[in-house]
């Protein structure tokens, strides 16, 4: 295996296989380094010596306040407040100061739908849009400080309705349209919204999804919602109900176009942003205006290292995982990029779809999953080899651990072996980037999330919480930073106890990680019951439940089990009541539509008993073995030993429901 360290970041023509060696480094490229807003540590230094004064220069050079703060930061463990006293208006700094400045021509979205039609939407039409919108949200009755649902597919719209949210000081709580009614309902239920914003139907995989129906459902059992937004997209048939539901089209042609945008506080709550747990009740992670937008529009300008004037930015996620809060929406708006928005999936009509995205409009930063590189892969190179991708400058990931096969995958077929990799680690409540190299600052080494951005102070503890110089622990975070989550929506004792009980004075993560002898950051995945599919994070409890609520089904346990794939698979074990009977099928159906497709498990085992300790505790770490196809350890806890004789042959004799 080859073991040179390539300058300007040069595979040498070296082939995958060859590059599989994770002590590789890749320099950052001598033509980025020419560009590139960080070069040095000059970052880094200001940071450590100052972290407040430093996430208070990014926030007077990188927004515009209508009042300064009179405290940078008030950090009371565990709750930190930002910018205290200082006002500002999210959708002002993200539309209105770009068109002020003259730039009302330039595009901020390029929206490319699934079926290959095609939208530009310049600065100076989003702030008309956003403005009627938000007037029409205060005409149905919504005021600072309520709380709005949105339900859409990924269309210009979502951004539009989040933006109007902003402006007039409403919260937004956005749940992707793969979710089911009974998960819409819940989070609605939870954040006790007053408008839902949801369209017809969306386009994937050619086909017209209906969303009008689920979120007629979902609001059938809620008692909150007063109005219903329904924007026209899929052109399928939905029923209206008079007084109640409106057609986004006629509501903004009707609303006045001005609404000027008012100041309010920093720590104005700005959206809510559910997300699972260890229990099944899925948490309402709750951020705010000031510090997000600082950080956002910070680690978007220098981890992608934006030339606002010339760079087309893309990130692939969805508007409803906080990737596509902070990078599709917030962070790429402030700093007045222009970006492409895709609705649909990523082989509709072939598997290159896009690739020809990024050739047609030039995508010069691209943002995506791992679990998207790794089917990429899978698809072969000769799909991206369709497209020039020259003008790619920059591309990243984020979600998972990104293995090192993948990454060299993504540096030699993406990236020309010349683009440089960032890798990005951050969570739902980080709201922003923590962990991520800068383009033209830091050596890459393939499957390392290398060292925490400036301001950022993570540390790698063992199971008794001393700090880890070289080695395995937990991922821990040291100091407040300005978009960190202000609490869980309505659960302030769920807060305490899920990030700041298990160790003291600090966030846990929940994650693992090691540090090299270089002083890289790994990270190894979750280390509680929360699953990683996709990159999503899916909790073993929540699935369960979905599971054990249809009225065969007796008792569940679900492990996440590595997937070369998705890099996690939902791998379910179920007992059936006494005597019933029912299709695998129908099981995993079911869990679609209790929670949404993305948590149906990959494979159902249907068992006599689940192995259990003599307390009753199901042992989970068994059934992982199970699933893994692992020797299992130590059994002598368990209550009756016979049980895991059972389902390992069941699982040996099953094949895999995919
Ligand atoms: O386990 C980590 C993983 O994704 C989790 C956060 O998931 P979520 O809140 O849904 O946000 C995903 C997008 C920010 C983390 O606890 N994760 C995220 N990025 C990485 C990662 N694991 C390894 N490397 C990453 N770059």
């Amino acid at each position: 295996m080859s073991e040179q360290t390539t300058e300007d970041g040069d595979g040498g023509g070296a082939t995958i296989d060859a590059l599989l060696a994770e002590h590789r480094t890749f320099p950052p490229p001598a033509w980025i380094k020419k560009e590139a807003l960080v070069t040095g540590t000059f970052l880094y230094d200001e940071a450590a010596r100052d972290d407040q004064g430093f996430w208070a220069r990014q926030a007077g050079e990188l927004l515009d306040w209508e009042r300064e703060w009179d405290t940078i930061c008030d950090w009371q463990l565990p709750y930190s407040r930002w910018f205290v006293g200082g006002t500002l208006n999210v959708a002002h700094n993200c539309v209105d100061r770009h068109v002020a400045a003259g730039r009302g021509d330039k595009v901020a979205i390029h929206f490319e739908g699934e079926p290959g039609d095609e939208r530009t939407v310049t600065y100076a039409e989003l702030l008309d849009e956003v403005q009627r919108f938000a007037n029409a949200l205060k005409d149905l009755g919504v005021q600072a400080g309520d709380r709005v649902n949105i339900y859409l597919p990924m269309i210009p719209e979502a951004a539009v309705a989040m933006l109007a949210c902003a402006r007039i000081g409403a919260a937004h709580s956005v749940v992707f349209g793969g979710f089911s009614s009974q998960a819409l309902a819940d989070r609605i239920n939870d954040a006790e919204a007053k408008v839902l914003i949801t369209a017809d139907g969306g386009h994937r995989r050619g086909e017209v999804f209906p969303l009008k129906p689920a979120a007629d459902e979902a609001v059938a059992s809620t008692s909150t919602i007063e109005h219903v937004v329904v924007v026209r997209r899929g052109g399928n048939d939905v029923e209206m109900v008079d007084g109640r539901d409106h057609w986004y089209h006629e509501l903004v042609a009707a609303a006045a176009p001005d609404c000027p945008a008012a100041a309010f506080d920093a720590e104005q709550l700005l959206f809510l942003l559910y997300t699972s747990g260890t229990t099944g009740k899925p948490k309402g992670i709750m951020h705010t205006s000031g510090g997000y937008l600082t950080q956002v529009a910070f680690t978007h300008k220098y981890v992608f290292d934006l030339h606002p004037e010339t760079d087309v930015f893309w990130c692939t996620a969805d508007v409803g995982w906080v990737t596509g809060h902070s990078y599709v929406v917030y962070g790429p708006l402030a700093n007045g990029a222009s970006i492409v928005m895709y609705e649909g999936v990523p082989n509709h009509p072939g598997n290159d779809r896009f690739w020809a995205i990024v050739e047609k409009y030039g995508v010069t930063i691209f943002y995506t999953a791992p679990t998207a590189i790794r089917t990429f892969m899978k698809w072969g190179a000769e799909e991206p080899a369709k497209h020039d991708l020259s003008s790619l400058r920059v591309i990243g990931t984020v979600g998972e651990p990104i293995n090192p096969e993948a990454w060299m995958w993504y540096h030699v077929n993406i990236g020309g072996e010349r683009c440089p990799i960032v890798d990005t680690w951050w969570q739902t409540e980080t709201g922003a980037i923590m962990i991520s190299p800068l383009p033209g600052a830091t050596t890459t080494k393939p499957g390392s999330a290398t060292f925490p951005l400036p301001g950022i102070t993570a540390e790698v503890v063992d199971e008794a919480g001393a700090p880890v110089t070289v080695g395995g622990g937990y991922l821990t975070l040291t100091r407040p930073w300005p978009s960190m989550l202000r609490g869980i929506w309505g659960d302030p004792e769920r807060y305490r106890e899920t990030y700041w009980s298990r160790y003291p004075d600090r966030y846990f993560a929940g994650d693992g990680a090691k540090l090299d002898e270089d002083g890289y950051l790994w990270l190894l995945g979750r280390v509680d019951d929360v699953m990683n599919v996709s990159g999503h994070r899916i909790s073993t409890t929540e699935v369960e439940s979905a599971l054990v609520s249809h009225p065969k089904v007796a008792e569940a346990a679900v492990v996440g089990a590595s997937d070369a794939m998705t890099g996690q698979a939902i791998i379910a074990y179920v007992t059936l009541r006494g005597g019933a009977d029912v299709p695998i099928g129908e099981l995993r159906e079911h869990v679609a539509k209790e929670i949404g497709s993305l948590a149906k498990p990959k494979t159902i085992y249907l068992t006599p008993d689940l192995p259990k300790t003599r307390s009753g505790k199901i042992m989970r770490r068994l059934l992982r073995d199970v699933a893994e196809g692992r020797n299992l350890g130590d059994t002598t806890t368990l209550a009756d030993a016979s049980v895991v004789d059972e389902i390992q042959r069941r699982a040996a004799d099953t094949p895999a429901e995919g």
